[in-house]
């Protein structure tokens, strides 16, 4: 077992030791999985490519870490454990043996139509065991899975299927969200006629058994393809830098990119950073309320989870259905013990009244988790005192798509907490900040850009199908270091505390957004000449998104606007629909044509009070037309 940090003193030896010796620190922590074969290097790399190899010449596979090696010791207890949307339907439990054995048997089914190591199979599904279940039947068979959130449209999903050249789409008939179910398939039949072609087979998972559109050159039954096959799969030897799986994740510019995480390092390190962060123990309940559309769901509702042998919960539904005590109902029902959820969940659910958490008999709960965004002081506060009641800390946890796992977070009990403050690199990761020309700061209380100096097993590998990208966006910004993107501070005791992106990349409710990718998807509609995106402070959502919109025939209603929220949602998905639309006749810009968005952030931010120089811009005026007009 991966070590287990208990005190502060064994967290600063950790560190120490992480730090000094990285290869002997993790050579350790890799030793307590099962190998195939051993590994014969710990760690080969270069940033400047970059070439990153963990665990080379290793050979593994990780369901067998997650499922065949907890039988002995753990097989009739609970893996996974599904509340369902509708509260009075049946909850529903896979021991390790039992999920073993669909995972086993979807493994087979898979391969009896067709998919082999190697080839890519996209999952559109709502949070249903089936999807937990079929993302490690691909990790069984060397599949390589991509999960892509069920709320992004039918253009957005075939933009995803086409770039990783998936061979099978696996979805559902419907998704069940509070009172509404949402066709599923639907939207996978509108990407299979906009594009889709490399895809054959479609695997149709039926959660509602509501009517659907069957093709059946296409189509496949999951249940009857299911009932066919044996439950014994044996577990596919993997290199320790095969793909396990593509996540797309928005950038600031272009397309969304396809997130790369191979096997042995991404194994290590979500499962050491899962048991040392939750401080989970053998009878605990942990619940993470994360889509696996996301990274987050990936890492700590899947893997780190059942690396570590634990009970993780899987929950169907939205935090305010039937009413806004679902959370702290399953909490009670299940007797959850680490939590972990979005700040912009807490701040939803902190609006709806301290009456809701009251309640209910929350005090089973020991860690209270909090991801995806800057949690504010006031929302920190809250949760503490009605969700934890002030008995369980709080760990902030700072990480990434591209990290794979928990960067910066304080360890529950070990370390101390800060409101609003990440706190402290897990052992192995070197994070740093720098000044603007990449000089690290080494002193505390300054602001700074965060980056990191070495890299970790969970690190991503490469964008896929464009190695060049993940090296300009990720290397190339400063040499020899990982560029995260993120602004950050860090305090007169060493805290760090994560501030937010400093590139054109927005966080919506804890869902990352480029604002390039929506002004694309606004610039289709026809009468859009051109449109510039930019983030504003949201009480709930964290941030929301502020469109600034030229027109061509300078329309201005709310029709119009209606028609460009239809417009994002087909081509992105609603998730990406601008809380405000300003028509502008002009954008300021700079002589070389570049769109001012610090300029447009500050007037959407109600801040014009300074606006720095101005007058060196192509068209200062346009300026003050922006401010008069604002929606602020
Ligand atoms: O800006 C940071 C913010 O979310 C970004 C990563 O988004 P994504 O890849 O979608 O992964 C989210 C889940 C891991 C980061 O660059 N972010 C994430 N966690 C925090 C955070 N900002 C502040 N505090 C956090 N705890």
């Amino acid at each position: 077992m991966t070590t287990e940090i208990h005190s502060l003193e064994s967290y600063k030896e950790e560190y120490r030791k992480s730090v000094t010796d990285p290869e002997a620190f993790w050579k350790k922590e890799a030793e307590t999985f099962t190998w195939f074969k051993p590994f014969e290097t710990v760690c080969d790399w270069n940033f400047d490519e970059p070439n990153i190899k963990w665990f080379g010449g290793g050979k593994t596979n990780i369901t067998y870490n997650c499922l065949d090696r907890h039988i002995e010791t753990r097989g009739d207890q609970t893996a996974i454990l599904w509340e369902p949307n509708n509260p009075d339907d049946e909850v529903k439990k896979y021991t390790y043996k039992e999920l073993l054995d669909e995972v086993c048997k979807a493994s087979n089914m898979l391969k009896s139509l067709g998919i082999q190591k190697g080839d890519r199979v996209v999952f559109y599904m709502p949070m249903v065991p089936e999807l937990a279940i079929g993302v490690l039947a691909c990790a069984r068979i060397g599949a390589v899975h991509s999960v892509v959130f069920a709320g992004f449209s039918a253009q957005a999903l075939a933009d995803r299927v086409d770039d990783a050249q998936a061979k099978m789409i696996i979805c559902s008939d419907y998704n069940n969200r509070g009172k509404k179910s949402i066709p599923v398939k639907q939207v996978v039949d509108e990407a299979m006629d906009i594009g889709c072609n490399s895809v054959d087979t479609v695997i149709v998972h039926k959660n509602t058994g509501f009517e659907i559109n069957w093709s059946d050159d296409t189509d496949q039954s999951w249940h009857e393809n299911m009932a066919k096959q044996s439950s014994v799969c044996e577990a596919e030897p993997m290199d320790s830098e095969d793909l396990l799986f593509i996540l797309y994740t928005s950038g600031s510019t272009g397309k969304p990119k396809g997130v790369v995480h191979t096997c042995g390092g991404y194994m290590v390190y979500t499962c050491y950073s899962f048991k040392n962060v939750f401080q989970y123990k053998k009878g605990d309940i942990y619940w993470c309320t994360a889509d696996i559309g996301w990274i987050t769901g990936h890492s700590y509702i899947v893997y780190g989870p059942l690396l570590a042998g634990a009970t993780t919960i899987m929950f169907e539904g939205v935090p305010t259905f039937p009413d806004a005590g679902r959370f702290w109902d399953i909490c009670q029902k299940h007797k959850v013990t680490q939590f972990y959820t979005a700040p912009t969940a807490i701040r939803a659910l902190m609006a709806k009244g301290d009456e809701w958490p009251a309640k209910y008999d929350l005090s089973s709960i020991k860690v209270l988790g909090s991801v995806g965004e800057p949690i504010n002081e006031e929302a920190w506060h809250w949760y503490d005192k009605h969700i934890g009641k002030g008995n369980a800390p709080i760990v902030d946890t700072w990480w990434q798509t591209e990290t794979g796992g928990i960067m910066i977070t304080p360890l529950p009990g070990i370390t101390d907490t800060k409101p609003t403050y990440a706190s402290y690199p897990m052992p192995g990761i070197q994070a740093i900040l720098v000044d603007k020309d990449g000089y690290e700061l080494t002193e505390n209380n300054v602001e700074g850009l965060l980056c990191i100096k070495y890299p970790w097993p969970s690190m991503i590998r490469t964008t896929y199908g464009d190695h060049a990208r993940c090296k300009q966006v990720y290397f190339s910004t400063f040499k020899g270091m990982y560029f995260t993107g993120d602004g950050a501070r860090r305090d007169e005791n060493g805290r760090i505390r994560v501030i937010g992106r400093v590139d054109d990349v927005i966080n919506v409710s804890g869902h990352r957004m480029g604002t390039a990718e929506v002004e694309n998807a606004i610039n289709e509609h026809p009468n859009v000449v051109e449109s510039a995106v930019v983030g504003y402070p949201h009480d709930i959502k964290g941030q929301g998104i502020y469109a600034y919109v030229i027109t061509q025939d300078k329309t201005t209603n709310d029709d119009f606007r209606r028609e460009i929220l239809a417009v994002v949602t087909k081509e992105i998905g609603p998730i990406a629909k601008p809380d405000k639309i300003q028509f502008v006749s002009d954008l300021p810009k700079t002589r070389s044509g570049k769109i001012m968005r610090r300029i447009l952030r500050k007037i959407a931010s109600k801040d014009t009070g300074n606006l720095g120089d101005i007058s060196t811009l192509l068209n200062p005026d346009a300026v003050q037309d922006v401010i008069d007009n604002a929606l602020v």
